[in-house]
């Protein structure tokens, strides 16, 4: 049995298939997992990742039950490990949204079925696997620029480029580092895939010849105590036209969502490429189904 906890645990060509899966799908649905079970856990607010989960089981055939952890026994202080046990013998998957990576490991630990990371502090995999099938669909090869705060999407983006033997160039402001252990990961794997993977705080740097250009919220879920600071900090790592003229002739500009439009990416920026961001946040759908195909063992 796989969990889908980080993209680190699959290989190139694991990835490569889901994309695969996931363009099929697309083009023929079917109802290919009649009467399997999804419980969906959101310790966090959700509009793409709930509805995307909701419909990919329900359009497979199967059924998505909605548990948000302030009305699970969890908020009372059950543990995770007793949540696990009980919710992963009822269904045939568990889908997570925490807070703490660790909840998900622990969970992942003791559920007898397939656990998935539907975003955690440290990870956003599924949101990963929607841009590539973005980026495939817009014919678009593996130069990419993120610019942002160096969490769970960064984190991501960096995992995947280097597995895949993309290239990945990251501006962060000073002081947002990337996790260490992270970063050591995707060197290493950088190493075995070819993939170029650059780090500095130049968002113009970054974005220098690049096809695709990626950014995220300052202001994670959980951090809108930190939100004047942050703010300040992320000054000048906006995604405007100007930005945008660094990068090559006909470049994407990606965001997973929800974008705060004069922060990270300004107003003309977002709706000129406003197509590709919404079939972006679209593609969670297939990808979705797609992964709970895998982890079932159905191809499609
Ligand atoms: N991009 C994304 O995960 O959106 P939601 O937070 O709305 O699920
Ligand atoms: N980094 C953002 C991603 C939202 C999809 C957050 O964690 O809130």
């Amino acid at each position: 049995m796989r969990h889908f906890l980080s993209l680190r645990d699959y290989t190139k060509n694991e990835i490569l298939k889901l994309i695969d899966m996931a363009v099929s799908i697309k083009k023929e649905p079917r109802k290919l997992l009649l009467d399997k079970k999804l419980a969906m856990i959101f310790e966090k607010s959700s509009t793409r990742t709930r509805m995307a989960f909701e419909l990919a089981i329900s359009e497979l055939g199967g059924k998505a039950l909605f548990l948000s952890s302030n009305d699970l026994q969890l908020n009372r202080g059950e543990p995770v490990k007793d949540t696990a046990r009980v919710i992963g013998s009822m269904v045939d998957f568990v889908m997570l949204r925490v807070n703490k990576h660790e909840t998900l490991l622990e969970f992942a630990k003791y559920s007898k079925t397939p656990v998935i990371n539907a975003l955690s502090d440290l990870y956003h995999p599924t949101q990963v696997l929607g841009d590539l099938l973005t980026i495939k669909e817009y014919n678009k090869q593996g130069k990419i620029a993120f610019v942002g705060d160096s969490n769970n999407m960064c984190n991501s983006w960096l995992i995947a480029a280097s597995i895949l033997g993309f290239e990945l160039s990251i501006a962060i402001p000073k002081g947002y580092n990337i996790n260490n252990e992270i970063l050591s990961f995707a060197l290493k794997e950088a190493e075995k895939s070819g993939a170029k993977i650059e780090i500095s705080n130049d968002k113009f740097k970054a974005i220098s010849n690049k096809d695709v250009i990626i950014t995220d919220t300052w202001v994670s879920m959980g951090e809108e105590d930190k939100k004047e600071q942050k703010i300040k900090d992320f000054s000048g790592f906006i995604i405007d036209k100007e930005a945008m003229s660094y990068a090559n002739k006909n470049a994407i500009f990606m965001h997973c969502l929800p974008a705060y439009r004069g922060f990270e990416v300004s107003e003309d920026v977002f709706e000129e490429h406003s197509e590709v961001v919404f079939t972006e946040a679209t593609n969670r759908l297939y990808v979705v189904k797609a992964l709970l195909c895998f982890l079932s063992d159905v191809e499609c």
